[in-house]
């Protein structure tokens, strides 16, 4: 077992990024400035789209993303129930209606067929999410709502560093929202980015980011800035402050090279989960230009052991110092969003249920791999035997 406890977490910051932080604090400019838009050039030029948008949360870039494509009471908005509850919580805002599609059990992201069993003539928009930052071929589901004039929003939660078929969320569908929490690829503590090359809705979501009003505090205290401003409509408070910036732009520098970290602890993991008993992992990428980002790194166990042999299997980690966690609890599975659960979702329901989230981020080692590979089938072997006591 090991002496220190191996968080299912933690940041990777260097001092580097800490002085990037600093030098923003220095700077005399705190709220939106500057460093927010070098931050949005830098995801333009590298995602390759003619705008992005830096915002407080990935939330906030869904909510503004939904809301610029005019979704509102008496539409439908397609999504999975396995993912964050953030794009259902911001359809219900906007007071429309989520509609829970059902996930392909090996992918564990939504598909073009599962999303075409639960659209209806209400259909305003299809949320995708790429589950675990493993290209979900949004191109078919781009494809499909094209025909029925459908707006795609990806949910690009855990797509820094991914490459669907060679590019980044948000060059196909009609916007992607990054983010940039504690636990993500990317982190600016909080934070998130909208993708998008439609002008219409780069601009709405900058109006609505910021009050509606028509100038930032930038653009207003700025030497040649004028204090006039109009607000043309209620807009919400989603900005991303300068400092925080100032460390996504540091850690967007460093992203190829915790890629290729997350790369190697994730081959290490595939590697030894080959020789567990009662476990499978998520899909391989299907093309040869994929790229999977590892946000996390997700195992099943056997349909035999679901449900308690789950909750076993995180426990014994913990016993072992070992943080685990569970991605996720499916939104209509929670008794305030029970209401909006229509179809069954057969896939969703019964692979949550085995669905286990292991530690991966680029401050870890090798031997922290191994520990966990070893703590897991310890656990199984218990598990499988009937000898594991849950407390
Ligand atoms: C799939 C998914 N969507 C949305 C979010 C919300 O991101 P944020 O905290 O940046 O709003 C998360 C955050 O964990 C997530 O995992």
């Amino acid at each position: 077992m090991r002496s220190s406890y191996l968080p299912y977490c933690r940041p990777s910051i260097t001092d580097d990024e800490i002085a990037a932080v600093v030098g923003a604090l220095r700077g005399g400019w705190l709220t939106t400035g500057p460093h927010a838009a070098r931050l949005e050039r830098e995801f333009e030029s590298r995602a390759g789209v003619d705008y992005a948008v830096a915002l407080s949360s990935c939330t906030a870039a869904l909510h503004v993303a939904l809301a610029a494509i005019g979704v509102g009471p008496g539409d439908e908005v397609v999504m999975p129930s396995l993912t964050f509850v953030a794009g259902a919580q911001c359809t219900v805002e906007l007071g429309a209606t989520p509609v829970f599609a059902d996930v392909d059990p090996h992918t564990l992201s939504t598909t073009a067929e599962t999303v075409r069993a639960a659209t209806t003539q209400k259909t305003k928009a299809i949320v995708a999410m790429p589950y675990a930052g493993r290209p979900a071929d949004i191109g078919s589901i781009v494809a499909y709502a094209r025909e029925r004039g459908i707006r795609v929003i990806e949910d690009a939660a855990h797509a820094a560093g991914m490459l669907d078929r060679g590019e980044w969320a948000g060059t196909r569908a009609d916007a992607a929202a990054y983010s940039f929490y504690a636990t993500k690829n990317l982190t600016t503590a909080e934070g998130g980015m909208l993708l998008t090359n439609d002008a219409t809705i780069a601009e709405r979501a900058r109006l609505l980011s910021l009050h509606g009003m028509s100038r930032d505090a930038w653009k207003r205290y700025a030497a040649k800035g004028s204090w006039r401003y109009d607000v043309s409509e209620p807009g919400y408070k989603y900005n991303l402050a300068d400092p925080l910036a100032a460390l996504g732009l540091a850690q967007l520098q460093r992203l190829e090279a915790m890629q290729a970290r997350r790369e190697a602890l994730a081959a290490q993991y595939l590697a030894g989960i080959e020789h567990i008993e009662g476990i499978n992992v998520q899909a391989e990428v299907e093309y040869a230009d994929d790229r999977h980002s590892w946000c996390m790194f997700v195992v099943q166990l056997d349909e035999d052991l679901a449900g308690p042999g789950r909750d076993a299997c995180v426990e014994a980690l913990a016993r072992e110092n070992i943080g685990a966690s569970v991605h996720y609890i499916p939104t209509h599975v929670f008794s305030g969003y029970r209401r909006y659960m229509r179809d069954p979702l057969p896939y969703t329901e019964a692979v949550w249920q085995r669905l286990l989230s292991l530690p991966l981020y680029p401050a870890m080692n090798e031997s922290d791999v191994d520990d966990v590979l070893g703590a897991l089938r310890r656990a199984l072997n218990a598990i499988i035997a009937g000898t594991y006591a849950m407390r």
